[in-house]
């Protein structure tokens, strides 16, 4: 039954994340109560967070759509499994970043649940990153999301805490 078992890897579409701890690593993903994403993940107790860039909006809109008990998303897709070194899920091979992530706690509201994971391993490409080994945001391309649009994001502003007086 599907409720007792995971039949496939499944990716979906998440906005709404984010930091919860630094020490630990701790992340949050809240996902829509009943949702398939959600049921596997309580299964598994593991999961990925993968972070696309502008170029895979087409597929990451398509992971957002469509419903992992019904379709195989990596088949959809053409993602490429790229295998996780802690867990036991696979992670996305075209995002340059990739999180490693064990389920700490999953807190309920009203219509959706938050997945809080440990991180326990990232990974990031090489490619994206600065003569300072720090993730360089022009070599990212990351994507964004925000009120229903897909943008990718503008140029750099500052550092922080420029104001700050010396
Ligand atoms: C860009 C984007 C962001 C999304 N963010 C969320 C989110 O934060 N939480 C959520 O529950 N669903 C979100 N969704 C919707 C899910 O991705 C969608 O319901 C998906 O089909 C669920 O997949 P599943 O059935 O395989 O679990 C988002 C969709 C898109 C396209």
């Amino acid at each position: 039954m599907e409720e007792n078992n995971i039949k496939k890897d499944n990716i979906i579409a998440i906005s709404w994340t984010g930091t919860c701890d630094s020490n630990p690593d701790l992340i949050n993903i809240n996902i829509g109560k009943g949702k398939y994403s959600g049921k596997i993940i309580k299964l598994s107790k593991e999961f990925g967070v993968c972070i696309p860039t502008s170029g895979y909006v087409k597929e990451i809109d398509i992971c957002g759509s469509t419903y992992g008990n019904k379709v195989d998303k990596f088949e959809l897709t053409k993602f490429s499994r790229f295998e996780a070194s802690s867990i036991n899920v696979p992670l996305i091979k075209e995002c340059p970043v990739n999180m490693e992530c064990v389920l700490e706690e999953v807190v309920p509201f009203e219509s959706h649940e938050m997945f809080i994971g440990r991180i326990v391993k990232t990974h990031v490409d090489e490619n994206c990153l600065d003569d300072k080994g720090k993730i360089d945001f022009n070599k990212i391309d990351i994507l964004a999301y925000v009120n229903d649009e897909y943008w990718t994001l503008g140029k750099k502003l500052g550092n922080l805490l420029f104001t700050r007086k010396k």
